[in-house]
C-alpha cells in the first residue's frame, strides 16, 4: 500500500516537475539575453529546486524498498535490475547536485542577465540528465506513463 501510493506519487510528480523545470529554463533563456521585463527568478529557481528534492526524497525510499532494486551481482547482467540500481539513482543524483550548486552558486546574482545565463547552464543540463534517465514506457524498463 504505501509502496503503491510512493510509486504513483513519484510517477506523477516527474511531470510536474519537468513542467517547472521548463519554465523556469524559458525564463532564464528571457533574462539571460538582457529581457528587462523579466524579473524575480528566485520563485521559478526555488520551486524547481525544491521539487527536485521532494522527487529525491521519494525515490530514495522507493529505492530500498522496490522489488526492481535487488543488491545482487546478478543484477548487473538483467537491464532492468541494473537499471534501477545503478543507473537511474547515479544520474537523478547528478541532477540534483547540478540544480543544487546552480541555485547556491547564484543565490546573490539571481536576476542579473549573468547569474540567469549561469542558471541557464546548470539547470539546462540537468533537465537533459533527467530526460535521459527517467524509466520512459517505450524504454522496456516496466515503468507507465504515470
Ligand atoms: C536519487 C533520485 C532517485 C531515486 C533513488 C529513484 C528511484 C527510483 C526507483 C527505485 C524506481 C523504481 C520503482 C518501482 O517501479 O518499483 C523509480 C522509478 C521511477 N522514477 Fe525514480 N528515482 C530518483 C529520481 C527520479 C527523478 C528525479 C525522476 C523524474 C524526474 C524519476 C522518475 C521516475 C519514474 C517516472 C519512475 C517509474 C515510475 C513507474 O513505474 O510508474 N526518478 N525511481
Amino acid at each position: 500500500m504505501f509502496y503503491t501510493i510512493l510509486l504513483k506519487s513519484h510517477s506523477g510528480l516527474r511531470w510536474i516537475l519537468l513542467v517547472s523545470l521548463i519554465f523556469a529554463l524559458v525564463k532564464f533563456f528571457r533574462a539571460a539575453r538582457g529581457n528587462s521585463h523579466v524579473r524575480r527568478l528566485v520563485p521559478y529557481t526555488l520551486i524547481s529546486m525544491i521539487l527536485m528534492h521532494i522527487q529525491v526524497l521519494f525515490g530514495l525510499l522507493l529505492y530500498f524498498i522496490s522489488p526492481k532494486v535487488i543488491f545482487a551481482a546478478e543484477s548487473m547482467k538483467n537491464s532492468v535490475h541494473r537499471f534501477f540500481l545503478v543507473e537511474h539513482i547515479s544520474l537523478m543524483l547528478i541532477a540534483a547536485i547540478l540544480i543544487t550548486i546552480g541555485y547556491s552558486k547564484t543565490k546573490k546574482q539571481i536576476n542579473t542577465p549573468f547569474g540567469a545565463k549561469r542558471l541557464l547552464i546548470y539547470y539546462g543540463i540537468a533537465l537533459i540528465i533527467i530526460l535521459a534517465s527517467i524509466p520512459w514506457p517505450f524504454r522496456g524498463l516496466g515503468a507507465a506513463w504515470m
